[in-house]
């Protein structure tokens, strides 16, 4: 089967593909750098010739509020009118756990705009809300820290290795369309400023964690709860140590 992975050279497109390969799919990894650009249109019509899915893991280069929201309304509608012209019957596209509870940050009002058009084009779909990633933590930090200071609330959170997102990813991709979300998470839960305390720690950062319930995570205040996906999520194998210990011995 012909399988699109717009953003397919990113972080999660490129294991998706690899992964999808292996499943003896024809994954085709799309993105500027293979001369397919969502934003603009250029190449969508030839790369998407005879694909039977779409699955969009892009990723605005710009965070900043209109800049982000421009990325996910134009790419979105763009990427959903070539699909009606080749005749895609199934888009999927990835997403966060509690994104429409998250709606105070810009990032995440142009995630939930990328959803609803999904939601209301005729093309059948499915939408995997995925936790933070792993990879992903020493983002958190950075994006929190002032001086010497990392302000992160103390709220729940279940994050998950970027290999156990782009397998969830991939099982829905080739799976039939569930015209909804699926919510994908890691097996533990951890305190958002605990578990960065531990990474910078266990990194030799000389960053201080200071524990502030009133602290921004990307320019939202998460209750203790706000971040955790729902009873129904696929729970994927990697706990945090084990991926920590393998990506260490990696270097
Ligand atoms: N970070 C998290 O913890 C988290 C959690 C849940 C869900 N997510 C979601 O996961 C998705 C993927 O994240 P990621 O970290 O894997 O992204 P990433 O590594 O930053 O990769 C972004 C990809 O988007 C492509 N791209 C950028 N501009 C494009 C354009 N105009 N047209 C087509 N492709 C374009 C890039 O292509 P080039 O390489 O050619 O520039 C790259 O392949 C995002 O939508 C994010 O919202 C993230």
């Amino acid at each position: 089967m012909k399988i699109v992975v717009i953003g397919g050279t990113g972080l999660i497109g490129s294991k998706l593909v690899a992964k999808l390969d292996e499943q003896g799919h024809d994954a085709v990894a799309a993105s500027p750098a293979s001369g397919v650009n969502t934003l603009t249109g250029e190449g969508l019509p030839e790369v998407l010739e005879g694909a039977k899915v779409v699955v969009d893991v892009s990723n605005s280069p710009d965070w900043a509020d209109d800049a982000v929201m421009h990325f996910f309304e134009t790419s979105t509608r763009n990427l959903l009118a070539a699909e009606t012209e080749a005749g895609v019957q199934h888009h999927v596209a990835l997403s966060v756990v509690g994104t429409d509870r998250l709606t105070e940050s810009g990032y995440f009002r142009a995630k939930l705009a990328q959803e609803q058009l999904i939601e209301r084009s005729p093309i059948p779909y499915s939408i995997v809300h995925a936790t933070q990633f792993y990879e992903f933590v020493k983002g958190i930090a950075d994006e929190a820290t002032d001086g010497n200071e990392v302000h992160l609330p103390p709220a729940l959170f279940q994050p998950m290795a970027a290999d156990d997102v782009a397998a969830g990813v991939a099982r829905v991709a080739v799976g039939e369309p569930v015209n909804g979300i699926v919510e994908i998470a890691g097996p533990q839960q951890f305190r958002l400023d605990q578990l960065v305390r531990n990474l910078l720690n266990a990194a030799g950062d000389p960053r201080e964690v200071v524990t502030d319930p009133q602290a921004s995570y990307f320019g939202i205040t998460p209750d203790e709860r706000t971040l955790l996906p729902g009873d129904d999520a696929r729970l994927a194998d990697t706990r945090f140590e084990d991926w920590s210990n393998q990506h260490a011995s990696a270097h």
